[in-house]
């Protein structure tokens, strides 16, 4: 079974393909990673094994899996020559835009790696590639706040050493939280996959063009910046504030959201798929919860979500139009919970997404009829007629 519409051989000409990565029932909210529903990650959530799990299309054996968490860690560190990238941005660069052009750098330093036929190439470079997300999405942050870069530590597993290279001090390590590390390892393994996405399908775009994995996901990483995609989360936590310091009352913005011409939207609602509900914004729902709970803390923000929740699921305009919560309903509460600044939201989402975007760039590689993606128009434009010189035009 795999996530199979319709084939058309030239592929790019009708938008749909092949595969079998991952599959999404809309209407019965089901999502399943290589056909594991993903509600059986959460018992255990262990992002790397995830990451395996969707690249190399099975569940790792323990040699593979210790294997890789070793090159994962040992390829955490950065070039000392990318270093310097960060200083040319201001410090209020926006981190998606560090993130997708220090991506693409990574290309300048492993040209070694842009071999698309050799399996042990495409290893390397999906370890290195998910292993620097990590460290390039810290030095943002780092650089955010003129803080010192902080090294990884190869003690540390792949969340505990993302959440220290963002939140130790020189002479302080960050003191690892297990709830905060199970959470997290969940939130990643919630936004690793979702087959023929918008940031997905931009990946598999450029990447139908022979292009390398770290000029396609640099490509996945801007796809994704956009508020009505990955950049949801963070207008989530907009309007939640916004209602929160007392703007508008949860009603009132519900109210917006209904009228067209406010141009308002309840972010972090609605799909273009899920039109029962999104299994994933359950289980974050679950996630924040429990999380909020162990850290012993409230965040009145989730309150206002819980109420929103409530009205839209009551409201016949959010009934009429299946609109339910979505992956990024509740995702940057429990981002916020762990201390990460809003603007890095969507930088967490593309280091989940990051194996879903090598996994499909590689399956695509790897297909038979991989043919460059070359969608087809209606022109609607002028039927033809002569050029006017200067002098004729009015
Ligand atoms: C992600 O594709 C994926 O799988 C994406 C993703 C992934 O994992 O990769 O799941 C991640 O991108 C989740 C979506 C995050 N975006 C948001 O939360 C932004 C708010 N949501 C909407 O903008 C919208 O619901 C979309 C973008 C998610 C889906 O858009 P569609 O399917 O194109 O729906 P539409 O814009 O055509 O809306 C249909 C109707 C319209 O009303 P009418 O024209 O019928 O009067 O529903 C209304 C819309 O105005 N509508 C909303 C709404 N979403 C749709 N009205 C108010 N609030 C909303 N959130």
């Amino acid at each position: 079974q795999t996530g199979l519409i319709t084939l058309d051989p030239g592929y790019g000409n009708t938008g749909s393909c092949e595969s079998a990565i991952t599959f999404i029932d809309g209407e019965q909210g089901i999502l399943r990673y290589r056909g594991i529903p993903i509600e059986q990650f959460a018992e255990q959530p262990n992002f790397v094994e995830a990451a395996w799990l969707l690249i190399f299309g099975r569940l790792p054996t323990h040699d593979e899996y210790r294997g890789f968490a070793a090159d994962l860690t040992r390829h955490a560190d950065l070039h000392e020559g990318m270093k310097h990238h960060f200083e040319g941005f201001p410090r209020s660069a926006p981190p998606m835009a560090i993130l997708s052009a220090m991506i693409n750098a990574l290309s300048c330093f492993h040209p070694e790696l842009f071999e698309l036929e050799d399996p042990e190439r495409f290893r390397m470079a999906a370890a290195r590639l998910i292993s620097k997300i990590r460290t390039i999405a810290a030095y943002a942050y780092r650089h955010s706040r003129g803080l010192p870069y902080i090294y990884p530590d190869p003690q540390l597993r792949y969340v505990p050493n993302l959440l220290h290279m963002m939140f130790s001090h020189p002479y302080r390590q960050w003191d690892c939280d297990e709830a905060v590390c199970e959470a997290l390892n969940l939130v990643l393994i919630l936004h690793a996959d979702h087959e023929q996405n918008c940031s997905t399908s931009t990946v598999r775009m450029v990447g139908s063009s022979r292009a390398n994995l770290f000029a396609s996901c640099a490509a996945g990483v801007c796809a994704l910046w956009g508020p009505l995609h990955g950049g949801a989360n963070v207008e989530v936590m907009q309007m939640l504030e916004q209602i929160h310091t007392g703007n508008l009352t949860a009603e009132e913005y519900v109210r917006l959201a209904k009228d067209r011409d406010s141009q308002v939207r309840l972010m972090g609602f609605g799909h273009r798929v899920y039109k029962n509900f999104d299994p994933r914004a359950q289980m974050l729902g679950r996630v924040v919860e429990g999380l909020l709970t162990r850290l012993g803390r409230e965040d009145p923000l989730l309150d206002i979500a819980r109420r929103l929740e409530e009205i839209a699921l009551e409201d016949p305009y959010f009934i009429d139009r299946k609109l339910y919560p979505n992956v990024d309903f509740y995702s940057g509460i429990i981002l916020r919970a762990i201390g990460i600044p809003t603007n890095m939201f969507t930088v967490f989402f593309a280091i989940g997404r990051l194996p879903g975007w090598i996994a499909h760039w590689w399956e695509q590689n790897q297909q038979l009829d991989n043919r460059i993606a070359r969608p087809r128009q209606v022109y609607v434009g002028e039927r033809e007629h002569a050029y006017l010189t200067m002098g004729q035009r009015f």
